[in-house]
């Protein structure tokens, strides 16, 4: 069973943090370093003030926000079953998610305590995803590049942990001001450039290039707008945003764990997950969950650090217009 160490902290309304990992371990078993980040920012969430109408901007498959918001899968839903291009994740970087079949139907136990009224993203495969979760009344394909296609004041509540992915960040930082109502919220959950540090790169010279590009794979292009926490702070007050309050969530010791992860091995335990029968995958996944469990509960801790001197590596901003 999962040891719920941190009783006292409650996430996502009236469940746990053991709760929460778990439930994140479930669908993102096969990279147990992704569940442990997506708890640390489910519960920076949930400190979050959040009221309709809201928006989700690049929301990808909505996995993260159905979870976040108290939705339940079966044990046998996992993001794995619906990726494709597994032979070209090495090799070309392609991004395995990419993919949607008109089978995907994730079995659902207990539906999100909250709808979230809009979900953007840039790739139709992961929004034709996050529709079959019933969690967004509308979904839009934008590239958060442009203007967002919203009228002026239209959320109390604009989330996106997605912000570094955009290269026009400060135009989209001016449209995130606009879009939200003044009395609303804009929350983002954005990594610092700290993340390029918290790497292997500085042992290049003794470890090659092969083998940081097998590490990495492609990661670090995709996050244009990667910045310390004053450009981040200097970003929002030009854009006439005001911080109401800055929580680090995810620290040094979290990035170094995350940095070597399961990432590089992921498409073969994909391909071998899917191979077997449901009752052995089951099985094993039961077990695999219940370990990983017992193994990243005392680093789910927004606190969890060797090196506390460090930046932190992910914070979220609780932001107002000015
Ligand atoms: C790390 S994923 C996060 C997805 C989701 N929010 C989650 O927590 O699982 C980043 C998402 O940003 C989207 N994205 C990247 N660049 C974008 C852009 N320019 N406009 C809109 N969405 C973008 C990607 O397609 C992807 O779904």
């Amino acid at each position: 069973m999962c040891r719920d160490l941190s009783s006292t902290v409650e996430s996502a309304g009236a469940i746990s943090r053991g709760e929460m990992l778990r439930r994140f371990l479930n669908a993102y078993w096969l990279r147990p370093e992704n569940a442990f980040w997506m708890t640390l920012r489910s519960e920076a969430l949930a400190e979050a003030p959040w009221r309709r109408p809201s928006i989700d901007i690049g929301g990808g498959d909505g996995v993260f926000c159905f979870l976040h918001m108290g939705g339940q899968f079966d044990p046998e839903f996992d993001v794995f079953t619906a990726v494709g291009r597994l032979d070209q994740v090495r090799t070309e970087h392609a991004d395995m998610f990419d993919h949607a079949d008109d089978a995907y139907a994730p079995k659902v136990t207990a539906p999100p305590r909250e709808r979230i009224d809009v979900c953007t993203d840039l790739k139709a495969n992961l929004l034709k995803k996050a529709r079959a979760l019933s969690i967004y009344d509308r979904l839009i394909l934008h590239d958060c590049n442009n203007a967002l296609p919203f009228d002026n004041s239209s959320f109390q509540t604009a989330f996106c942990n997605a912000a570094y992915w955009i290269e026009n960040i400060d135009g989209f930082l001016r449209e995130l001001r606009r879009i939200v109502h003044p009395d609303g919220h804009i929350i983002l959950q954005v990594k610092l450039d700290s993340m390029r540090r918290y790497t292997l790169e500085s042992w290049r010279r003794v470890l090659g290039d092969r083998f940081l590009d097998l590490i990495g794979r492609g990661r670090m292009e995709c996050w244009p707008s990667l910045a310390d926490r004053s450009t981040w702070e200097r970003r929002f007050h030009d854009a006439g945003l005001r911080i109401e309050s800055a929580k680090p969530f995810i620290t040094k010791t979290h990035a170094h764990i995350w940095d070597i992860g399961l990432r590089p091995i992921a498409p073969m335990l994909i391909k071998m997950a899917n191979a077997l029968t449901p009752q052995t995958k089951a099985a094993i996944k039961n077990d695999w969950v219940d370990l990983f469990c017992e193994l990243l509960d005392p680093i789910c801790d927004a606190a969890f650090d060797l090196m506390p001197e460090d930046e932190p590596a992910e914070i979220q901003y609780l932001l107002a217009r000015r």
